[in-house]
């Protein structure tokens, strides 16, 4: 990956250590967190998944769209819940997965097309940062899905620019879905992200072994250990990797090299929790109309469905 080199090494030297999270999806990686989306601790898959089958129908009556474009699509598990609401409704419309991880991306094309002969696909390959100012134009409304939490990535700040870029890359009557988690018990959200199997934990490491065979580093998977904590002041989960003894690490072919200190942390991911002010603000402040806001009895997770006005 281009700029990957230089990104990581500003990571780890930086004064908190950390590692992009979307490093995280090789395709190991990406296997991983299917995995850890079936734990029994994990119920931010099933939340959402439970949404969408319940609401489906109402969010592809509600847009109509010519276009699903889905932001961090990994398997494309969760647009069938869309796609089937299609079928029900005799709506057809393509399908745009963008996605950094080229594995999941051909994957899920392959068993989508064959799943869905109706169905035309547009695979989106990279980063979609960068990839949000110049997205391939439809002939009709675009509803543009945004799944898995994958908000809570971002700080918060982040978070709100993300969405007014994503309202910038958007016209007049598209619609914009996101899925966010919310803020809940310390309890969950530790048991979400320290399954007992520790898939997670696997998941977490696997970052060092996309570094090393990516970017020629020397990481000892096992000098690590996984660390997923709740900061409650900040209301996110807060992955890292410790290192559990003094160690030096090679990256690059250059000879570059950062030492750790026996229980120096680097930082995965952060994974925000919101709340619903914060959500529905996020919207309104980037001029979207909030459209609909589901969510489960519990109030565990949101699902909103936003539209620019005109
Ligand atoms: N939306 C799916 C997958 C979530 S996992 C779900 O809800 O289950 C996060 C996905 O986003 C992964 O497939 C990962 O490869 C992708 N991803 C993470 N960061 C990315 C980035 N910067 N650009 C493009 N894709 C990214
Ligand atoms: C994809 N992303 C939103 C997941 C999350 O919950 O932050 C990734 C994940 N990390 C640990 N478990 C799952």
């Amino acid at each position: 990956m281009p700029g990957m080199l230089e990104e990581v090494l500003a990571g780890l030297t930086a004064t908190t250590r950390a590692i992009p999270p979307k490093y995280f999806y090789d395709d190991h990686g990406s296997l991983l967190f299917d995995r850890i989306c079936s734990t029994q601790e994990y119920y931010l898959t099933r939340t959402e998944t439970d949404l969408l089958i319940s609401h489906g129908t109402d969010i592809i009556a509600t847009t109509r769209p010519a276009q699903i474009l889905e932001l961090g699509s990994g398997i494309s598990h969760k647009v069938r819940l869309l796609l089937d609401a299609c079928g029900k409704l005799s709506h057809t419309c393509e399908y745009a997965p963008f996605d950094v991880c080229e594995e999941m991306v051909d994957l899920a094309t392959n068993r989508l097309a064959a799943d869905y002969p109706w169905l035309s696909i547009t695979p989106l390959l990279g980063d979609y940062h960068a990839g949000l100012g110049n997205l391939p134009k439809t002939g009709g409304v675009r509803l543009l899905a945004f799944l898995g939490s994958s908000i809570g990535n971002f700080t918060a700040a982040a978070g709100r620019e993300f969405v007014r870029d994503i309202r910038l890359s958007l016209q007049p009557g598209d619609f914009f879905l996101l899925g966010a988690d919310r803020v809940k018990s310390a309890a969950i959200l530790h048991a979400a992200y320290n399954d007992a199997d520790g898939i997670t934990a696997e998941f977490n490491l696997n970052i060092l072994r996309v570094l090393n065979s990516t970017i020629q580093a020397n990481f000892d998977l096992d000098n690590f250990s996984h660390s997923a904590v709740y900061n409650a002041d900040l209301g996110q989960i807060e992955m890292y990797l410790i290192a559990k003894q003094e160690q030096k690490v090679q990256l690059g072919k250059a000879g570059i090299s950062i030492r750790l200190a026996a229980g120096e942390r680097i930082l995965t991911e952060i994974s925000r929790k919101y709340g619903v002010v914060e959500l529905e603000s996020m919207f309104i402040d980037n001029d979207f109309k909030l459209v609909r806001h589901y969510q489960p009895d519990n109030q565990w997770y949101s699902l909103l469905l936003a539209q620019v006005p005109g």
